[in-house]
């Protein structure tokens, strides 16, 4: 994202110039939907962000414009705004005031690079652009838990997305060429350097964008937790998937419909398959990790029901060019494919998918390479 192109229309409009703030969008390598259900996940920020130019206006007004929207808006402090975008600032604010914060209004110009609706997290990355910034301007003292905190009940709040931790901490603390090994219950968190030497690790997008991601999310949590509360029954000490054994939840396979049993056992075994592939990746075992990535998919797309044609024909494709790794990445019924791939596979790979992805669905792939940058933070 060019900043230039945000500090002008700031002048331009605002006549001034303020502070300017950038949050990244995140990658994920195993660990789907398991965040909400307090198991383990291992995202990492890319070097895609949104950039936002923000000035407290003194007036009890936010006046925003979206450069990708080419669209502006105005709303006042406490009004709950119609338009979509505004919701996830609003969203922020109002956490940021339910905490006893007594913020003003601000003028703001913000853009970004990172494609929506793709499953790259752009709403985190908003959420966490407007926490950072928020917490910087009035110098409030907020810790990095706390903005992460913050995004993620703006999205449960205003957006109505019962959603993990996992976006807006990869957001926040994402650190360049690492990834994040993070425990979504205790919220400890391990930095694994992340070194594929002979690999290039690409995303494919579908470009389709789900209607339904955000109903069917929540039912998947609903379902998770209707599967937790058979078993809390009998063992009480038991609070999440977490806690649950694969033995033990076969013992309550009876007690429960074989869908909330399908769900739960996809979350069980995720988790299993993320410990395993820190450390593969730990050992530099690509092909183990790889193998990882399959299995995940394969969990997804049959026992959690995320995935959708589109996202499982790239994985088919991947399998059959022998990528080392391919899998569904994100909340899913749409957005990207992670793909670990040798070097010397790429190009076939590569030329493989956009054939006949386009051939297929008439429409065409996009292609981007992963690199993991740096979390949120102040651009001076
Ligand atoms: C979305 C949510 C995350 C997480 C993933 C699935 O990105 O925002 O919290 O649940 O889906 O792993």
């Amino acid at each position: 994202m060019d900043i230039n192109l945000i500090r002008k229309k700031f002048k331009d409009l605002y006549n001034q110039s303020g502070n300017v703030y950038a949050s990244p969008g995140r990658v994920n390598l195993i660990g789907e939907h398991t965040d909400y259900n307090l198991g383990f996940v291992l995202p990492g920020a890319i070097d895609k962000r949104i950039v936002a130019e923000i000035k407290p206006n003194r007036i009890n007004k936010c006046r925003v414009y979206s450069i990708d929207f080419d669209d502006s808006y105005e709303f006042e402090l406490g009004e709950r705004p119609t338009k979509g975008w505004a919701l996830y600032i609003y969203g922020v604010i109002e956490e940021i005031r339910k905490k006893g914060f007594d913020i003003g209004g601000f003028d703001c110009v913000f853009g970004g690079d990172i494609p929506v609706g793709a499953g790259l997290s752009s709403s985190a990355a908003l959420e966490s652009t407007f926490a950072f910034a928020l917490n910087d301007i009035h110098q409030l003292n907020l810790s990095k838990f706390d903005l992460v905190k913050i995004g993620q009940m703006a999205e449960h709040n205003a957006v109505c997305v019962m959603c993990g931790v996992m976006d807006q901490f990869a957001s926040v603390f994402g650190e360049e060429g690492k990834l994040i090994k993070l425990d979504c219950h205790s919220l400890e968190y391990e930095m694994i350097p992340f070194k594929t030497p002979g690999y290039r690790v690409v995303l494919i997008n579908t470009k389709v964008k789900h209607s339904l991601a955000s109903s069917e999310y929540n039912l998947r949590r609903r379902e998770c937790e209707k599967g937790v509360a058979i078993i809390h029954e009998h063992y009480n000490y038991v609070e999440s998937l977490r806690d649950v054994s694969l033995n033990m939840l076969d013992e309550f396979r009876k007690s429960m419909t074989e869908l909330t049993y399908r769900r739960c056992s996809y979350v069980i075994k995720e988790n299993q398959r993320l410990l395993s592939t820190c450390d593969a990746l730990k050992t530099g075992n690509l092909q183990t990790f790889g193998k990882y990535m399959y299995s995940s998919h394969e969990g997804l797309s049959k026992d959690y029901e995320v995935s959708c044609p589109q996202l499982d024909f790239l994985v088919e494709i991947a399998a059959k060019d022998e990528v080392t790794g391919a899998r569904m990445m994100g909340g899913g019924f749409g957005g990207c494919t992670i793909n670990l791939i040798e070097n010397n596979k790429y190009d076939t790979f590569i030329n493989e998918v956009w054939n006949s992805y386009t051939k297929k669905f008439h429409k065409e792939p996009q292609v981007y390479d992963v690199k993991i940058g740096n979390g949120t933070r102040r651009i001076e």
